[in-house]
C-alpha cells in the first residue's frame, strides 16, 4: 500500500485466535461441525434448552484462561499504539468473544459480538463480569432475580453490538482490512462492501480467500500469526 494509511479500521474474526488454540466456527473441524449453531445461539434455542446452551458457553468461558494472544493479536495492539504516536488512530471491530485482543493490549476494541467474560440479565438489562459458570438458577446482583441470565453474547436473529459506532469509524477511515473471518456472517460480511462504496480503501488477511474476497482490493493469504505482524511491519515502517 504506497498510500497515507493512518486511520484504520479492522475487523477480526475467529481466525485470528485459531493459533492461540480457540476454535473456529465453519472450518472442518470447527464449531459448527460440532453443534447446530439453532440449538445453542438463537433466542430460540436458548428459550427450548437453556441449560444446553449454558454448557455450551460455560466451556468456552472455562477455556479462556488456558489460551493466550498470539503473534497477531499483538501486532494489532502495537499497530494501534503505533498509529497513535504518529497521530492517527485505530478501530478494532471484532466478531469474537474472547479477549485476547484486550490481554496483548488493544484498546479502542468493539465486540459487536459480545463478550464470553460478561453476563447480562434479560430481566433488566445489566451486564457484569462473568468468570464463573452460569445455570438457569444464577441471580442477579441488581435486580435480585432469578433465571434470567445469560451470556453477553448476540445471537442470530439478534442486533450486533456497536453496529453505528462500526460504520461511521469505516467512513472516516483510509482503510479497512478484515482479518481472520470467513465473510458469511452479516452484517460484519458487509462492512468491506459499505467501505469501497464509501472510496475507503479494503484489504483482507485471511488463510485463504474469504467468501466475499471479490471486494478487496489488496489481500495477503497465510497463517494470521505470519501475515499479520509483516502486514503491521509494512504499515508502521
Ligand atoms: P468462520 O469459522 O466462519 O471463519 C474463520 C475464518 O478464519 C476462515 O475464513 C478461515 O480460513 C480463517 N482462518 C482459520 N485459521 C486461520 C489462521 N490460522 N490464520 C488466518 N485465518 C484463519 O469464523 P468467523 O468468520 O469468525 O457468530 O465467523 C463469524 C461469526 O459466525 C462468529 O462471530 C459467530 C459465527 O457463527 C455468532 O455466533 C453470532
Amino acid at each position: 500500500m504506497t498510500a497515507k494509511t493512518e486511520n484504520i479500521v479492522i475487523l477480526t474474526g475467529s481466525g485470528v485466535s485459531a493459533e492461540s488454540g480457540v476454535a473456529t466456527f465453519r472450518d472442518k473441524d470447527g464449531i459448527w461441525a460440532k453443534y447446530d449453531y439453532r440449538d445453542v445461539a438463537t433466542p430460540e434455542g436458548f428459550a427450548a434448552n437453556p441449560d444446553l446452551v449454558h454448557s455450551f458457553y460455560n466451556d468456552r468461558r472455562r477455556k479462556l484462561p488456558s489460551v493466550e494472544p498470539n503473534a497477531a493479536h499483538i501486532a494489532l495492539a502495537e499497530l494501534e499504539a503505533g498509529l497513535a504516536a504518529r497521530g492517527g488512530g485505530l478501530t478494532l471491530v471484532t466478531q469474537n468473544v474472547d479477549d485476547l485482543h484486550e490481554r496483548a493490549g488493544s484498546k479502542n476494541i468493539l465486540h459487536m459480538h459480545g463478550e464470553l467474560g460478561k453476563a447480562t440479565c434479560a430481566r433488566c438489562g445489566a451486564v457484569c463480569d462473568c468468570v464463573e459458570d452460569l445455570s438457569v438458577d444464577h441471580g442477579c446482583s441488581v435486580c435480585r432475580q432469578n433465571g434470567g441470565m445469560r451470556p453477553y453474547v448476540v445471537w442470530f436473529g439478534e442486533m450486533p453490538r456497536f453496529m453505528d459506532e462500526a460504520m461511521d469509524a469505516i467512513l472516516r477511515a483510509d482503510l479497512f482490512v478484515s482479518i481472520g473471518t470467513s465473510g458469511s456472517v452479516y452484517p460484519a460480511a458487509g462492512f468491506a462492501g459499505e467501505a469501497r462504496a464509501a472510496g475507503v480503501r479494503a484489504m483482507e488477511l485471511n488463510l485463504e480467500p474469504s467468501e466475499n474476497a471479490y471486494v478487496f482490493e489488496d489481500s495477503r493469504y497465510g497463517p494470521a500469526t505470519k501475515v499479520v505482524p509483516d502486514w503491521v511491519r509494512e504499515i508502521l515502517g
